[in-house]
């Protein structure tokens, strides 16, 4: 799939552009501060209908807009893929009831429709410096990151994902509620029931997710370690899910040793363990007024072989990993949807070796449409410029370069 047109308005620094996309390769080259990152979020923005960096979608709308008599701010684009080309619009508006609150408006070929609608439509891959610290960040990043991904390809997680953080809510309240004023603990059992249900379909398909993206990263990894070793990806999860007669729960494994534990991929196991694991440790749930396992608490870990990357893994090896993760991710996205993702890559280029640049290059050059963000052109092949569209940015203005 890729955009033919995009369209922004009042969105972050861009008052207002139209713009053309060619098929493959566009890049965007421009001093700091200008909007290269903005490009890319907006085209995010689409596929994701929320922001990558963003907490609150007020932050997207331009800030001299917000004096406007109505106020709004909006992402536009064509996509085209294989079967049908389809309008996309996020439109925010200023809520009626809060001045610094925007309301999101989605129409899909010019008809209202949910946001979740959205979800799956344009596909896209991310790739910015910050994930660089994918491997050795803090494991809130590493479920941000995979519950993103699969979102994009699955909207039955999404939803899935939505209801258990309802629950989730709903049980911390109750835990809050039992720690300060007491009262009848059996009023746990629904909440335990739903969550360990809702929690349980998350875990296995992230846990088949992770093999999926195991398997494609392997070769990818391979080529860019220079054969030599084995990348390896596992789910690991708050709570021992060996462990279902609830007696005594701990964890009985230690995470930072290797080989980690092996989860069951089957839904139904996992949530007996879950809900095990719950009852187990109601008492201390209770006095900390809070859900202490669950898919919110659990995380990924990245093996080098035996080598637990997180804790031993040096900057060059963790990086490799990621970017074979990345790689994987469009894959596995090709796979899901049978088109390409759009390929957004911001200034990664600086952040990698000469040989890894090399390799992202060439799968710039495969894919159906990236766009590419640089300070310095100098950062891309060649191969990769040559037949690229390439536009410098300034101040929110875009001015295509002479070739
Ligand atoms: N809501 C907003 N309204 C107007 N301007 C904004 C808004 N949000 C961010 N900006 C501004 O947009 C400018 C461009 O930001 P952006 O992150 O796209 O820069 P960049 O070109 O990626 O720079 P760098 O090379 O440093 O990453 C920044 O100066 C930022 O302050
Ligand atoms: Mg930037």
């Amino acid at each position: 799939m890729y955009l033919r047109q995009l369209s922004l308005t009042n969105f972050r620094n861009y008052t207002r552009l139209s713009l053309e996309l060619p098929r493959h390769t566009t890049i965007l080259q421009g001093a700091n501060a200008q909007g290269k990152t903005n490009f890319l979020e907006a085209i995010y923005y689409l596929s994701a209908a929320r922001s990558p960096y963003a907490n609150s979608d007020t932050q997207l709308v331009n800030w001299l807009a917000k004096d406007d008599d109505l106020p709004h701010a909006r992402v536009e684009a064509e996509l085209v893929r294989k079967n049908a080309n389809t309008r996309i619009e996020i439109t925010l508006t200023r809520s009626a009831e809060r001045q610094d609150a925007y309301r999101k408006h989605v129409r899909i070929n010019g008809l209202p429709k949910r946001v979740m609608d959205l979800l799956g439509q344009a596909n896209t891959v991310l790739f910015v410096p910050q994930d660089m610290t994918l491997v050795d960040g803090a494991p809130a990043k590493r479920r941000r990151y995979l519950d993103a991904t699969l979102c994009q390809i699955d909207s039955h997680y999404c939803r899935a994902l939505t209801r258990y953080n309802r629950v989730l809510e709903r049980r911390n309240h109750l835990l809050r509620g039992l720690r300060e004023r007491g009262g009848d603990r059996g009023q746990m059992d629904f909440w335990d029931e739903g969550l360990a249900r809702g929690g349980a379909e998350i875990i296995s398909r992230r846990q088949e997710t992770i093999l999926e993206l195991e398997t494609l990263a392997q070769p990818i990894h391979r080529r860019l370690s220079g054969d030599h070793e084995r990348l390896r990806l596992r789910y690991v999860p708050s709570f021992d899910p060996r462990q279902s007669n609830g007696d005594e729960h701990q964890l009985r494994f230690d995470l930072n040793l290797p080989p980690p534990i092996s989860i069951p991929m089957d839904a139904a196991a996992i949530q007996q363990a879950f809900l095990a694991a719950l009852h187990a440790s109601r008492a201390e749930q209770i006095q900390r007024g809070m859900t202490l396992i669950g898919p919110h608490r659990d995380d990924v870990r990245f093996f080098d072989g035996q080598i637990d990357l997180h804790i031993y893994g040096s900057r060059g090896q963790q990086r490799t990993a990621v970017l074979a993760l990345k790689l994987a991710e469009v894959r596995l996205m090709t796979q899901t949807t049978g088109e390409h993702p759009i390929l957004l890559l911001d200034e990664v280029m600086s952040e990698l070796d000469a040989d890894r640049r090399r390799y992202l290059c060439e799968q710039i050059q495969q894919a159906e449409q990236a766009l590419v963000t640089t300070t310095d052109l100098r950062a891309l092949t060649p191969e990769v410029l040559e037949g690229a569209a390439v536009y410098h940015v300034s101040q929110g203005r875009l001015e295509q370069a002479q070739s």
